[in-house]
């Protein structure tokens, strides 16, 4: 059974800022990820509150799409077998306590909300997002 799965990645524009980008790709590449599709992009009020919809009741929606707005981003399409939950994995928990050692969040969040990196949390919202960042991009995945 073909487990492909493609992801949503964002290097945010924290770790842009912070020039860390180099070092999150070589961790993405050293966990053995594909990256599918790259660029660099600076999203929009309007796209950021698109991008992060889900959230526009939560008191800290208006402090998140100033942040996202705030610099560019590094936007990725990646892909490995379960790429959804090992990005994840690799990203690190929200929460500064929760942060395992030797991921990216660990290493350079600075709090909860400048957190360096982005993930899809699911297969649907990874489609979402793939398709508003990278509306050009065929999905390729077998699995779909
Ligand atoms: P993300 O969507 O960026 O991958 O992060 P996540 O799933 O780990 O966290 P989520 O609950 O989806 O929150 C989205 C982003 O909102 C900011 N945030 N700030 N001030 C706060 O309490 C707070 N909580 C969340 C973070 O930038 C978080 O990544
Ligand atoms: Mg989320």
């Amino acid at each position: 059974m073909c487990m492909t799965e493609r992801t949503y990645g964002m290097i945010k524009p924290d770790a842009v800022a912070d020039k860390v980008t180099g070092k999150i790709i070589t961790m993405i590449e050293e966990a053995d990820f594909e990256i599918v599709a790259m660029k660099k992009t600076t999203f929009s009020k309007a796209e950021a509150a698109a991008f992060y919809d889900v959230h526009k009741e939560k008191p800290f929606f208006d402090e998140l799409v100033t942040f996202l707005t705030s610099g560019p981003v590094i936007a990725l399409v990646l892909e490995c077998d379960g790429a959804i939950a090992k990005w994840r994995e690799l990203m690190g928990a929200l929460k500064p306590e929760d942060q395992a050692d030797g991921t990216i969040r660990k290493l350079y969040a600075k709090n909860i909300g400048e957190n360096a990196v982005h993930g899809s949390d699911a297969p649907e919202t990874a489609k979402r997002e793939i398709a508003q960042i990278f509306p050009c991009l065929s999905c390729g995945c077998c699995c779909e």
